[in-house]
């Protein structure tokens, strides 16, 4: 692909319709060029940064005609390379990227509704704000990362996070969008029903796509009654299969109320404490397994009880359990949790795997891929911990060794087959909830059947026919 314009003519098109401030060209823009984990980065000619729909729509008919591809970018956490430029190597010609963060606008709320009207570029950390200030709960729970993260990337990678298990994922939390269209109409779908059969559900196409279909610039949200009350337990349990066996348990006695529940390894909690200041052993003994759970509810009654009765009642495999005497208890412990990522990037490389399997597929997963990596890399350290409470184990191993570590990490591919083909057999995902974006666009083609990759194809080709919608990402 080549642009037909030269580049200084297209950037002072591009200048024309975002404004001076609306681009950036020069050292400015190298950070919007390079991925958070710092493995995927490119060059691009600019960084576009509209305030509108109308601007975006006018940037990527720009882009067309110039064939010129677009990389849609919110606040470039997201963990697979989807959102920054393609390196020289892939020869993709000019790119932008195009990032929706000036789109911050919380446009409507409507408190009947329970729905607000926001722009891809509000922060999550925003829209939650925005929900509580009229009593309203928006429960997309990526609190590690919800400063920086953006609507229109949490709608982009069909984001999961710790609450999943009660609210569903990102994709569960949408009534309507607007998407400007690779050929630069504008597509209104900012309904705001909660029934409405009336064909193919179009939104859904554009959630979880990375960007490839089309630039989501504003969303209908679902918000719910604000909760009154919560509380939290860390419980240490001798298996994964007591964890996955509680879970279950506690669905059936505490039913909606439970909010989050989340397993945290020996190995985990190791990284954390050395890594980040005030943290803090939850138990005097160092037990292997720990789980984290919340229950919360919108009447404002102690849930304690309920909560320390559940725990009682299950029997054997819980080893020991608080429950927290107050918010700041329960912070500290999550805060044991939400640091995981950041100290394992602090210790350094690992080879990150963020899968999913039936729930009660969970400990034979972790069973069969421990005893697999264990007998080709017998130092292999193990990082587990994650969203058990929906099948989504984030395994991450590496060697404790830096020099034998490079070697693994240049193993990346045998090591990804070894653990994916486990994932494969117990029916699972090679990716839960970070998407494919250029990490997994290779791999996914093993696992998914060659049907479901043609309609896929299809749907982008008829779409986007020129291929310049943040092409090489997804497939
Ligand atoms: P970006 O990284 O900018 O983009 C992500 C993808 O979406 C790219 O392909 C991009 O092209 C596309 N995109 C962005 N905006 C748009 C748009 N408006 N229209 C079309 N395409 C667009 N994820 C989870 O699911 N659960 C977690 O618990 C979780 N925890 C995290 C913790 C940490 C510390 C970090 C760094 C990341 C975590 N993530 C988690 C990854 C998560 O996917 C992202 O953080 C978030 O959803 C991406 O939002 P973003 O605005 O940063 O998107
Ligand atoms: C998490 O659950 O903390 C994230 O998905 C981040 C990660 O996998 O590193
Ligand atoms: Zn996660």
């Amino acid at each position: 692909m080549t642009a037909h314009n030269n580049p200084a003519t297209i950037l002072a098109q591009l200048q024309k319709i975002v404004g001076e401030h609306g681009i950036l060209t020069d050292q400015d823009a190298s950070v919007h060029y390079q991925d958070r984990r710092g493995r995927y980065s490119g060059q691009a000619l600019a960084v576009v940064f509209p305030t509108t729909t109308q601007q975006v729509a006018q940037v990527v008919s720009l882009c067309v005609a110039q064939g010129i591809a677009i990389i849609p970018q919110g606040g470039n956490t997201g963990m697979c390379g989807g959102s920054v430029p393609l390196a020289a190597s892939d020869q993709m010609g000019e790119q932008i990227v195009l990032n929706l963060s000036r789109m911050n606008r919380v446009c409507n709320i409507d408190e009947i509704n329970y729905t607000m009207t926001v722009e891809a570029g509000c922060t999550l950390q925003q829209a939650k704000l925005a929900a509580e200030q009229v009593n309203r709960y928006f429960p997309l729970g990526l609190s590690a990362i919800a400063a920086e993260c953006e609507i229109g990337g949490n709608l982009s990678t069909n984001a999961g996070g710790v609450n999943v298990l009660r609210y569903g994922m990102m994709r569960d939390l949408v009534l309507g969008l607007e998407v400007v269209l690779p050929d630069g109409r504008i597509w209104n779908g900012l309904r705001s029903l909660r029934k409405d059969n009336t064909g193919y559900d179009l939104k859904h196409l554009f959630i979880g796509a990375e960007g490839t279909l089309g630039i989501i610039t504003t969303a209908v949200l679902k918000l719910f009654p604000r909760l009154q009350a919560q509380t939290t337990a860390i419980v240490a349990v001798r298996d994964a299969t007591t964890a996955v066996n509680l879970l279950a348990h506690l669905r059936a006695t505490c039913g909606d109320r439970l909010s989050a529940f989340e397993i945290i390894s020996r190995s985990c909690l190791n990284l954390v404490l050395r890594h980040i200041p005030d943290t803090h052993e939850p138990f005097t003994t160092k037990y292997e397994w720990q789980v984290l759970i919340d229950l919360a509810d919108v009447l404002p009654i102690p849930l304690e009880q309920s909560l320390r009765d559940a725990l009682n009642t299950f029997g054997d495999g819980v080893l020991e359990f608080f429950i927290a005497p107050d918010t700041h208890q329960a912070a500290a412990w999550w805060k044991l949790r939400k640091h995981i990522s950041e100290a394992q990037k602090i210790e350094g490389i690992s080879i990150k795997h963020d899968v999913s399997v039936p729930i009660s597929r969970v400990a034979e997963f972790i069973s069969l891929a421990n005893a697999a990596l264990m007998q080709q890399y017998p130092d292999v350290r193990i990082v587990i911990f994650g969203h058990i409470g929906d099948g989504n184990i984030h395994y991450n191993p590496s060697l404790p060794d830096a020099t034998k570590n490079n070697v693994f990490i240049a193993q990346s591919a045998q090591v990804n087959q070894l653990i994916y083909d486990i994932v494969h057999s117990l029916g699972g995902s090679i990716s839960a909830e970070h998407g494919l974006g250029q990490l997994k666009r290779n791999e996914i083609r093993h696992y998914k059947s060659a049907l479901e990759i043609e309609l896929m194809n299809n749907i982008k080709q008829m779409l986007d026919p020129n291929n310049l919608m943040n092409p090489k990402k997804v497939l």
